[in-house]
């Protein structure tokens, strides 16, 4: 489309996992599925927000979309040209297009250069697109000096001539992030990645940056890529969301739509977490049970699964979650009974895809089975559907899963909803 700025199709980035030489000898190569077949559109002029819990792969979707990392596989589109694998001196020319902006001003920002110096600098990478190439020197110090007092003053840095000799440790974090936000945008970029930008703010100072982030979308035509783990600041400023889940976006349509009627079992439980201002009506809402899950070894089929409070028997069970629940089970002991001494320790189960199986003794191996399925009496009805059989060959039970159905991306009510739920 025309007004396209920003197109990602499906882009995946996986980062090798850091291992010691010895790991590197006698295991599998693994990697981190930081973003997997990721793929959304920004209208110019629009704020999208990127949701989703800490580790869910924003920051790396943010970096890939300004091209800081190369994807793994999967095109990137800015303003119609395919970007996916510029380098060099066409990547340090879209640089001046495109910016991020991090959440840790403080760290952004030289301590040895002055404030003006470090909003400057952009200008000075870019003069030859500037235009200011005919410009002798000292014209374009001036020019460029100009340009940086009034642009500080637009973002709030006043007095300008001031703050301009001034070191970031004189400033405060709100101000900071002014320098920052002003450092960005001198060079007069179509998109902005805010990536957690006000999140070490401050309450007041984060209203007043969100404010000034609307007036410069206004005034210089801005898009952003609004990156938040903060429900109630993305809710505040964005148009869009997409919410992310382990690498995926799960739901992703208009803001309004999505705080008032959210569709995704993951976006409910998002939303329900939000804490509530008001103290007489606060009530600790927990997202569901479980930690989530580590991003080198994602669940099988929807990655929400073992934490879904409406998962189906379709939606991913594999044998770690039969090991799982065991564990849970054993560990209880008004539930375990004397089940220990028969199916435990539960370091001997192995979980493999879709089977778990465990070694037993052969005499033993009927009675392993049948008290699996007594166990399994209490798990979950979805799970127990799952299972296609648990069965006793030999020394080995097993316990083994169908096969998931596949996941599509669903048009739910004008928003997209990646849940079997809706397919
Ligand atoms: N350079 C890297 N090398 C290895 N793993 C990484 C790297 N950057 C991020 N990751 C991993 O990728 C996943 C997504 O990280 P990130 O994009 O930072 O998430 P978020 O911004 O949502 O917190 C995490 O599991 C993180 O540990
Ligand atoms: S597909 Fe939907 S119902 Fe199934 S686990 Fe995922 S979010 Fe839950
Ligand atoms: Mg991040």
């Amino acid at each position: 489309m025309e007004d396209e700025i920003l197109q990602l199709s499906d882009v995946t980035v996986h980062f090798p996992v850091k291992m010691s030489l010895a790991q590197r000898l006698f295991s599998q190569k693994s990697v981190v599925h930081a973003v997997d077949r990721v793929s959304f559109s920004l209208r110019s002029g629009e704020i999208m927000g990127l949701v989703g819990e800490s580790g869910c792969g924003k920051t790396t979707v943010g970096k890939t979309s300004v091209r800081l990392i190369e994807p793994t596989s999967g095109r990137i589109f800015f303003a119609g040209h395919d970007i996916t694998h510029t380098r060099g001196e066409q990547l340090r020319r879209l640089r001046k297009k495109m910016q991020i902006v991090f959440q840790d001003p403080h760290a952004s920002l030289n301590p040895a250069m002055t404030i003006g110096e470090a909003i400057l600098h952009p200008l000075s990478i870019h003069r030859l697109e500037l235009g200011s190439l005919e410009l002798g020197r000292d014209t374009f110090e001036q020019w460029a000096v100009k340009k940086v007092l009034s642009t500080m003053t637009e973002v709030g840095l006043t007095p300008a001539k001031h703050l301009y000799y001034k070191y970031p440790g004189d400033l405060s974090g709100g101000q900071k992030q002014r320098a920052v936000i002003a450092r960005a945008i001198i060079t007069e970029p179509k998109l902005l990645v805010v990536d957690e930008g006000v999140s070490m703010l401050d309450m007041s100072v984060r209203a007043k940056i969100l404010q000034l982030m609307l007036d410069l979308k206004r005034r210089h035509g801005l898009t952003y890529l609004f990156i938040t783990h903060d429900l109630a600041t993305a809710k505040f400023i964005c148009d869009r969301i997409a919410i992310m889940y382990l690498g995926r976006i799960v739901e992703i349509g208009l803001a309004r739509k999505i705080y008032a009627d959210p569709k995704h079992p993951y976006t409910k439980a998002l939303l329900q977490a939000i804490p509530i201002p008001d103290p007489d009506k606060r009530h600790n809402k927990v997202l569901p049970r479980g930690e989530v899950p580590d991003a080198v070894h994602p669940p099988a089929g929807c990655r929400f699964h073992p934490r879904c409070p409406a998962v189906l028997a379709t939606c991913g069970w594999e044998g770690r979650d039969f090991v799982d629940f065991l564990d849970e089970h054993l560990s209880d002991p008004n539930r375990a009974g004397d089940d220990e001494s028969i199916l435990g320790p539960i370091e001997g189960w192995r979980a493999d895809g879709l089977v778990a199986t465990l070694k037993a003794n052969p005499v033993n191996v009927e009675k392993v089975v049948e008290r699996v399925k007594a166990v399994l009496a209490e798990a979950p009805i979805a799970m127990t559907q799952a299972i296609e059989s648990v069965s006793g060959r030999n020394r080995t039970v097993t316990v083994r899963f169908r096969s998931p159905d596949q996941l599509l991306q669903t048009n739910v009510q004008d928003r997209l909803v990646e849940c079997l739920l809706y397919q």
